[in-house]
């Protein structure tokens, strides 16, 4: 019986099925937003998140290296798009590519932009471009398949704690780095499940949904928090001999790990629950946050919507 159990979770046949019945019709669609922000390095708070300086430096870091995650993303899902059957959910798929192109697009804009504010964007970018480049990139496809979609859990996790955590966003008078954020927040909260989608469609093995998990976790909660305890080291080191930068880096790191309301302390039950073999990014309803917030940021007077230029939403096109 434990056999079969443990059989049940790595057989991708079994997934497979169980994917094969669902409607993907019922899911709404996913409109591609474009935005032009136009930012300017002179405007950027470096306080922006909470008035703290080490925890802006983190996002500053993410943002730099998520560029290229999101590159990841949108080749391994061009490559898989072309094996999906149905054809919602390989609508899905273009919006999903779509969306996050243009991610990529602002966030590289952004970080052209902090390097104003003498954030080492250039030895970052050389780190995350080759790091890609001779490891992730490299991966054969099904594993580039299982480490997007546990990507993408850990963006629906960091968007959902920001939906959560509104004001956070409020208290600067950065309205670009803003809307910057939360358009990006709300997107991934929008398109959380569909990469895992493809995963569970296309393959549904569990040791390598795990395998992905753990990628994505060593780069986002290792990599890229060793990455930002180098930055005021290379950026302003005088800063460093000073109590003011120890005491705004001990609150930066709780305002990201603290377990009691930290951005991935208090979510890494949520970011290990992607182990549960029967887990889905929808287990966790974030329909009312999403709604509330396109309501809120894109109509008139909204945090995005003076950025906002056109949207597009994919048409459905029959499966050959
Ligand atoms: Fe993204
Ligand atoms: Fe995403």
């Amino acid at each position: 019986m434990v056999a079969q159990a443990i059989r049940n979770i790595i057989s991708p046949k079994s997934v497979i099925a169980q994917y094969q019945k669902i409607d993907f019709s019922n899911k709404g669609t996913i409109p591609i937003r474009h935005l032009n922000i136009g930012f300017d390095g002179k405007e950027i708070d470096i306080e922006f998140y909470v008035n703290n300086q080490f925890a802006t430096l983190f996002f500053a870091t993410l943002s730099v290296f998520l560029t290229y995650g999101e590159d990841l993303v949108i080749e391994t899902a061009r490559h898989h798009r072309e094996f999906i059957q149905d054809p919602i959910l390989k609508q899905r798929v273009t919006s999903l590519i779509g969306q996050e192109a243009i991610h990529s697009k602002l966030h590289n804009e952004f970080n052209d932009a902090i390097k104003e504010l003498e954030y080492p964007v250039d030895f970052y970018r050389f780190l995350g471009e080759n790091f890609f480049k001779y490891v992730f990139l490299k991966f054969p496809q099904p594993l580039k398949l299982s480490l997007m979609a546990g990507i993408e859990h850990f963006t629906a996790v960091l968007a959902e704690y920001m939906m959560k955590h509104e004001k956070n966003f409020y208290y600067t008078d950065d309205a670009k780095s803003r809307a910057l954020w939360m358009w990006h927040m709300l997107e991934e909260s929008e398109h959380k499940d569909i990469a895992y989608d493809v995963y569970q469609v296309l393959n549904g093995n569990y040791p390598l949904r795990a395998t992905g998990f753990l990628m994505a976790f060593i780069t986002i909660l290792g990599l890229i928090p060793t990455a930002t305890l180098f930055v005021p080291v290379l950026r302003k080191p005088q800063e460093m001999l000073t109590k003011k930068f120890w005491k705004d880096a001990r609150r930066g790191v709780n305002l990201i790990f603290s377990p009691k309301d930290g951005v991935f302390g208090s979510t890494i039950g949520q970011i290990f629950d992607y182990l549960r073999p029967n887990f889905h990014p929808n287990d966790h309803d974030t329909t009312e946050y999403l709604e509330y917030y396109k309501n809120k940021l894109l109509n008139e007077g909204g945090a995005i919507a003076p950025y906002f230029v056109k949207e597009f939403t994919p048409p459905v096109r029959a499966v050959s």
